[in-house]
């Protein structure tokens, strides 16, 4: 009987429960859920080995990641991992899982309130547990939750023993005390998020009906059982995968690649246009604005980065559309550029890669163009209006480079007459935060400034979590309003980055050499509030819409999220580059031939803009849209880590962070009807059973290829 179990399945009950959290009570005393029929006559008619699955269709999980030297993150074995599903909402349900419990090995629905290291690392220790499916805590673990490192990026940045030793990891200044490291962590088992409620109910609800421990004894089967699969194909190192990936593409006939580096695009324009084919003089001089796009959690491809990306990346937009407005910025001395890095969280991929094509003279500007370096990074929680200008202490003791720095402080605080910011600098004895700027200090003394709201350690309390939503950064609607109308809704999170954005705006204004009045140059918070709904809420909003070319429309989820990829640009990066040519383009009047091949078209200078034939909005009262051609300066370069350039795997100066692969992301709950029946066949999951909490990840994933630019003729 053990054997055949599984093999006749049915999908009977999933088919009866589609819509539904709460599954007709059709089968008698197991009231409820999953009628898996497994012991003989409980319910006439069905087969004895009849098993049937509920899959789990909005998860998120825990995936392989790997560096020059470790591996981390989760993985199940290749046919999936099964255990008895035990609750456990306080610290003491733990004693069952470990210890008490009859039918080990235990699958946990863990309480978002109790993912935590401490919790975790007692589960490692473990043979007892096969694997973890966390919910989400509602509201936000009021403590703070931080999976991250406390120093993140460490040996990645400027300090080290060469370079302000005394400032090397943290030693000075803890970033991110409430970083517990457990995203670094490597697990054996499998660890899920379940993103909906209602499914963590009808989890909740298998177990009340099936394991809850009576009168001091072990529940009785049928049990209520969990299996999750994320089988990962790249173990060890980066070194290792990407040895055998080498070594599977030279000499194999079926190539299979088993982790590719973390690949995507920084996104970048300049305020005067520059031949992108070309090299900017030597004279000329470049104001560098920077923001990092990506963010990260625990999960794979669950990064809100409300505060930790989005806040400044918002800020940053408005500042660059603010200044493009002013009408004289044609003739200021120094250019400026918005530089948007992809893939910061894991060791500086993109900014690292931007540094190493301009030493390489593959970029048009050189390290020696930059004049001077300002960086938002985490500005949506300022406590009152207070806005922290951070400066690195080695250039403090050059006095050159002394001048330059005073000078761009003075310009900023300047600058924030009339709006409601408060600059204040940060002592000359505290190093950088993590920054972009840092690596650009590695390579040059550049004059430069970060600017936060945290004056030491980060006001985020959910720094690379799945909490870092915009309920963290304040964000909030009156009740009752439609899509259209909360897109066009101005909070008061967007009025006071607006405000951040028309001081950097007026700042970079007066950095390149600007003398008028600059009253006039001031970001709209109507912009802000847009941009805060789109990048946070809802990707897929008549905005974003009307701006993108009409082959991008897929790219419109629901909830965003700022995870690099493995290979062409994700959602987050083209929606930047996009709404970066919106704010700082301008339509200009080509036909729909002229604009997709501007070399053809007369005067179109396309060396200098880019060109772009975007949807436009819907015509009233109709579901045609206007199409139109925006020329702006917004180009995309490569962020893929230059260690895999130079095939240095091992490097401890670049970025090596890759992606296992994997075949098979899904999670589902059956009941089972005794020892023997708790490892499920393996023959034949069925394809039917597929989680559509699958296919909302890519699908592609398995099988993205590392192909060579897709954006070469964008540029
Ligand atoms: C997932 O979707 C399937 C098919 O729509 C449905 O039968 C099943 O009940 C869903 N799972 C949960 C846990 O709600
Ligand atoms: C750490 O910082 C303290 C004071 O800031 C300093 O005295 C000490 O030497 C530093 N440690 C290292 C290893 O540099
Ligand atoms: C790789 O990551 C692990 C875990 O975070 C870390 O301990 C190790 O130092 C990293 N290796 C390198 C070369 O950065
Ligand atoms: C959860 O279930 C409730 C009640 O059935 C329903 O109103 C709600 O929309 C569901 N939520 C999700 C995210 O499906
Ligand atoms: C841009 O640079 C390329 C390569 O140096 C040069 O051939 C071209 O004439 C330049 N175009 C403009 C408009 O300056
Ligand atoms: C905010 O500023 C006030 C007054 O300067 C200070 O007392 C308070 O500790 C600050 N709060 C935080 C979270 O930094
Ligand atoms: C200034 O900003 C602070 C914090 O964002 C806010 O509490 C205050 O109401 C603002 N004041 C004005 C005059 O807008
Ligand atoms: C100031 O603005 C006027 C006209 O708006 C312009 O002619 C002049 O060149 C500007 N001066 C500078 C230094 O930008
Ligand atoms: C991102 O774009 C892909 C298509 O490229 C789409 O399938 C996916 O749903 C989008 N992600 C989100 C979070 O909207
Ligand atoms: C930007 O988008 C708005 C709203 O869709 C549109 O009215 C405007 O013309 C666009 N501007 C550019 C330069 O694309
Ligand atoms: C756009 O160009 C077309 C032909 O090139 C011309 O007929 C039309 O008047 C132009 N429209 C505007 C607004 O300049
Ligand atoms: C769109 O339809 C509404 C109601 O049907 C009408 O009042 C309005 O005038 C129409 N607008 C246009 C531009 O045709």
């Amino acid at each position: 009987m053990a054997a055949a179990a599984g093999r006749a399945r049915s999908r009977r009950g999933m088919a009866a429960a589609a819509g539904s959290p709460r599954l007709p009570a059709w089968c008698g005393p197991l009231r409820g859920l999953l009628l898996a029929v497994l012991a003989a006559g409980s319910c006439h008619g069905n087969s004895v080995e009849r098993k049937i699955y509920i899959p789990l269709n909005k998860t998120a999980p825990c995936v392989r990641l790997l560096n020059a030297t470790h591996q981390i993150g989760c993985q199940s074995s290749i046919s999936g991992d099964t255990g008895v599903i035990h609750v456990v909402e306080k610290e003491e349900d733990l004693n069952w899982v470990l210890a008490d419990g009859p039918h080990p090995p235990y699958m946990i629905l863990l309480d978002g309130n109790l993912f935590n290291r401490k919790v975790l690392m007692q589960l490692k220790g473990t043979s007892r547990v096969s694997g973890l499916a966390v919910s989400i805590a509602k509201p936000n673990p009021p403590q703070g939750f931080s999976p991250g490192l406390k120093c993140p990026n460490d040996g990645f940045g400027v300090y080290s023993k060469d370079y302000g030793p005394q400032y090397a990891h943290c030693n000075t200044t803890v970033w991110n005390p409430l970083g517990s490291g457990i995203s670094y962590e490597d697990f054996d088992f499998p660890i899920f998020l379940l993103e909906d409620a209602n499914e963590t109910q009808v989890i909740k609800q298998c177990y009340q009906d099936h394991n809850v421990p009576r009168d001091g004894s072990g529940p009785e089967y049928p049990l209520c059982a969990m299996q999750l699969f994320s089988h990962m194909h790249a173990v060890t190192s980066t070194v290792t995968c990407m040895r055998r990936n080498s070594i599977q593409n030279t000499f194999s006939i079926n190539p299979e690649t088993v982790c590719d580096p973390l690949l995507d695009y920084n996104v970048w324009s300049t305020l005067q246009p520059i031949n992108s084919s070309g090299k900017v003089d030597r004279e000329k001089e470049v104001i560098i604005v920077a923001t990092r796009i990506d963010s990260h959690s625990f999960f794979w491809n669950i990064a809100p980065g409300a505060e930790s990306a989005v806040s400044s990346f918002v800020t940053h937009l408005a500042a660059a559309e603010a200044l493009h407005k002013a009408s004289d910025v044609h003739l200021l001395q120094r250019n400026v550029m918005f530089t948007f890095f992809q893939g910061e969280t894991f060791d500086y991929i993109g900014s690292s890669r931007m540094v190493y094509d301009m030493e390489k003279d593959k970029f048009p500007l050189r390290l020696d163009n930059i004049h001077s370096f300002v960086e938002l990074n985490q500005v949506a929680l300022r406590n009152g209006s207070v806005l922290w200008m951070h400066t690195d202490p080695v250039s403090w003791m050059n006095e050159s480079v002394q001048i330059q720095v005073r000078n761009l402080l003075d310009i900023l605080s300047n600058s924030s007459v009339g709006a409601n910011v408060t600059l204040r600098e940060v002592g000359y004895s505290q190093p950088l935060p993590p920054s972009s700027f840092q690596r650009f200090l590695r390579a040059r003394h550049i004059p430069g400034v970060v600017l936060t709201d945290h004056q030491a350690a980060f006001q985020n309390r959910y720094y690379q979590s799945m909490y870092d939503t915009p309920e963290n950064i304040r964000m909030q609607y009156p009740e009752g309003l439609s899509p259209e109308e909360t897109l066009e809704y101005v909070t008061d999170t967007a009025k006071s980055l607006a405000e951040v954005a028309t001081v950097v705006a007026r700042a970079l204004y007066r950095l390149a050499g600007g003398a008028n009045n600059t009253s006039a140059i001031q970001a709209d918070p109507k912009t802000v509030t847009r941009m805060l709904y789109g990048f946070l809420i809802k990707m897929n909003n008549s905005w974003f819409q009307s701006i993108i070319k009409p082959d991008l429309k897929g790219i419109l989820g629901d909830v965003p999220q700022h995870y690099v990829a493995v290979s062409s640009p994700v959602n987050t990066t083209y929606l930047v580059q996009y709404v970066l040519a919106n704010l700082t383009g301008t339509v200009v009047n080509l036909t729909k031939e002229e604009c997709l091949n501007p070399e053809k078209a007369p005067n179109t200078e396309k060396e200098l803009y880019d060109y772009a034939w975007v949807q436009g909005s819907l015509d009233p009262n109709s579901t045609t849209r206007v199409p139109y051609c925006v020329r702006s300066t917004v180009h995309l370069t490569k962020a893929l880590s230059p260690a895999f350039e130079l095939r240095q795997w091992g490097s401890t100066e670049y970025s090596t962070w890759t992606e296992s692969r994997w075949k098979e992301i899904r999670a589902r709950i059956f009941l089972v009807a005794s020892k023997e029946l708790e490892r499920p066949a393996t023959a034949a999951p069925g394809k039917g059973t597929k989680a559509p909490g699958v296919t909302s990840h890519p699908s592609s994933q398995p099988c993205k290829t590392w192909a060579p630019d897709p954006h070469a003729q964008d540029r």
